[in-house]
């Protein structure tokens, strides 16, 4: 699926982000997971799971189940493998793709949990909500944590200009600039992140039927992987009606 060219740049920007999203121990993903009783699930996709914590975390919480990660970005993929590989997760299974070839891969009405952890605001929005419906199950759950928007780039902007990392600050800065000038042909090809309300994502759910529950509004004390507290962090969850 990808084109296995990511640049050096890019590659670093991942590196960086997988070893940030681990260094909060596994544990704390657990434990945000337990919060929302995901525990008796058979079967999870984590869409658009990157370097993979949070569906190593329900494969941990759930070991009967089949957990799937479906993400397009594989040099992201390969280091979830790893990470699962390394703490003797077996039942985590890769995929790949983008999530829009998800309907051709599973049954519909046939996955018990989706997770969606800051993937929405860089799809199509009412299409993603689309593909979760067919494929929940009756009363499936749907769990979106942490759409963190730009803190995440901001945050590691003033890290690394905090720590004289000059060349790697650039990445994070360059997101920043488009996201806020998102038409400036100067910044070249667009790698904007977008924030997006509870309320926004709502709308698009329940136009497919899918109801949505905001169980969390809050800075970020305790949850782990949000990465800068000004932007409006989120759990909600999602049930089929
Ligand atoms: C900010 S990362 C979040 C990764 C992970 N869910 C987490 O919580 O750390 C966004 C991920 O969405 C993936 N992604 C974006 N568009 C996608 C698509 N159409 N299909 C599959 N994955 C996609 C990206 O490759 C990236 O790994």
């Amino acid at each position: 699926m990808d084109d296995g060219c990511t640049s050096l740049e890019r590659k670093a920007e991942l590196d960086a982000y997988s070893r940030e999203v681990y260094s909060l121990g596994i544990d704390k993903y657990v434990e945000a997971l337990c919060k929302h009783r995901l525990e008796g699930m058979k079967r999870v996709v984590d869409v658009g799971c990157g370097s993979g914590q949070w569906m190593i975390a329900v494969a941990k919480l759930n070991p009967e189940a089949e957990v799937y990660g479906i993400d397009k970005d594989k040099y992201l993929m390969e280091h979830a493998g790893k990470e699962a590989l390394e703490r003797g997760i077996a039942n985590c299974l890769f995929i790949n793709d983008t999530y829009e070839n998800l309907p051709a891969r599973f049954e519909a009405f046939s996955v018990d949990l989706i997770l969606c952890n800051s993937v929405i605001q860089y799809v199509d929005t009412g299409r993603a909500m689309c593909v979760f419906a067919r494929l929940l199950k009756p009363g499936g759950r749907l769990v979106m944590f942490n759409n963190h928007g730009s803190g995440y780039y901001l945050r590691r902007l003033l890290l690394d200009v905090a720590h004289c990392e000059i060349r790697r600050a650039l990445y994070p800065l360059k997101v920043i600039l488009h996201t806020l000038f998102p038409k400036s042909a100067f910044l070249g090809r667009n790698i904007s992140d977008r924030f997006m309300t509870f309320h926004e994502i709502e709308a698009f759910a329940s136009r497919e039927k899918i109801a949505m529950e905001r169980i969390m509004n809050e800075f970020n004390h305790n949850q782990p992987d949000t990465f800068l507290g000004f932007t409006c962090i989120f759990s909600c969850k999602g049930t089929k009606g």
